[in-house]
């Protein structure tokens, strides 16, 4: 018994995202503080919505890394709080947006606030989050960080606006999906890392390879995202499927459509031309997926990116935030949530 304790255990201590909220428990703490503090709203519609927002909670994986990136880096002052709450929230808002264009009905096993508000205040809502993002940014009054992260703002909503005018489009190639996906979600992965690099003054090279370890961590993070869509069981949170019904092309079907006969890409074209896909149509593509390996074929094309994340931040010398940091793309593939 003693020994299997012990077992689970190790195994505990070998997640490395469970040993980063352990260790940060006290930083994540605060960040909400700040992010609370800095949405105060005298417009009591606002403050509703923005509470809901916090207390749905979320993961909280980008306001993480930059904690772990400043740690890394050894930074001893107090601007790096304010910019995982900053980071935390541009994906706020851009998650209220995301469910409007998605459709998206459940978020963190909740109603989505634009299934309660409606769409209109749910754009304005997160407009306002950004807003706020950029007053903490002046606050913090680094010019390099305001440009980075102002340009992550413009990068998501380009990578939002590519996906959609590719939407049905099932012979778009991997090379599409993945600027797609490097736009709306590794860039912002990317300059959660990279803060940590800035606030602590490195140099260039230091600071290209923390984002170089968070672009290829977000990559990885969005596939696993994309097959959860197909073949989430419990607790992912998120309507399982609701990529298929939007006609949205990711990973599974892109790579599904390249090992296809001539037969079944002519059927898939045809279900993605349906105005609407039913749960029948949802099976069918399943049985498919599974005909051809693909989401075990994506898992491999993410591991190939959790390996170049991994060894961009090799430069620095050992420590247990290293390791984790090295071990975290590995976990994010096999994740059920
Ligand atoms: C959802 O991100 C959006 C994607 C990039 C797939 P998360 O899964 O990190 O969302 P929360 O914050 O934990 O709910
Ligand atoms: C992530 O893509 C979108 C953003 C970067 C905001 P998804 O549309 O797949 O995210 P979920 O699945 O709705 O969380
Ligand atoms: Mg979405
Ligand atoms: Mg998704």
């Amino acid at each position: 018994m003693k020994n299997n304790i012990l077992e689970i255990q190790k195994f505990q201590d070998r997640n490395p995202f469970e040993s980063f909220k352990k260790k940060f428990i006290e930083e994540l703490d605060k960040v909400e503080k700040f992010k609370k503090l800095k949405l105060n709203s005298n417009v009591p519609l606002v403050s509703e919505m923005s509470d809901y927002q916090l207390n749905t909670g979320g993961k909280k994986l980008r306001s993480i890394l930059t904690l772990a990136s400043s740690a890394l880096n050894n930074y001893k002052g107090e601007d790096h709080f304010k910019l995982a709450a900053c980071v935390e929230l541009i994906h706020s808002a851009t998650l209220l947006h995301d469910d409007v264009i998605d459709n998206g009905k459940i978020r963190r096993g909740k109603k989505t606030s634009n299934i309660i508000w409606g769409n209109h205040t749910s754009i304005l809502v997160g407009d306002y989050f950004l807003s706020r993002c950029f007053e903490i940014m002046v606050e913090v009054g680094s010019l390099e960080i305001l440009k980075l992260l102002s340009s992550v703002s413009s990068e998501i909503s380009q990578g939002e606006v590519l996906q959609l005018q590719h939407q049905f489009q099932v012979d778009i190639t991997e090379q599409v999906y993945l600027k797609i996906i490097n736009q709306k979600t590794a860039s912002l992965f990317g300059a959660a890392l990279r803060v940590g690099g800035c606030l602590a003054n490195k140099n260039e090279n230091e600071k290209e390879a923390l984002q170089s370890y968070g672009l290829n961590l977000g990559i990885v993070f969005q596939i696993s995202d994309d097959i959860l869509d197909y073949q989430s069981t419990s607790n992912f949170g998120k309507d399982i499927g609701n990529d298929f019904y939007e006609g949205k092309i990711t990973l599974p079907v892109v790579i599904l459509f390249q090992k296809s006969t001539e037969i079944e890409k002519k059927e898939i074209k045809e279900l993605f031309k349906k105005t609407a896909r039913t749960s029948f149509d949802f099976d069918r593509i399943i049985k498919l997926l599974n005909k051809y390996d693909v989401l075990n074929i994506c898992k491999k094309r993410a591991e190939h990116f959790a390996n170049v994340s991994s060894d961009s931040i090799g430069v620095y010398k050992e420590s247990s935030i290293k390791e984790n940091l090295q071990s975290l793309p590995f976990y994010l593939i096999n994740r059920s949530h």
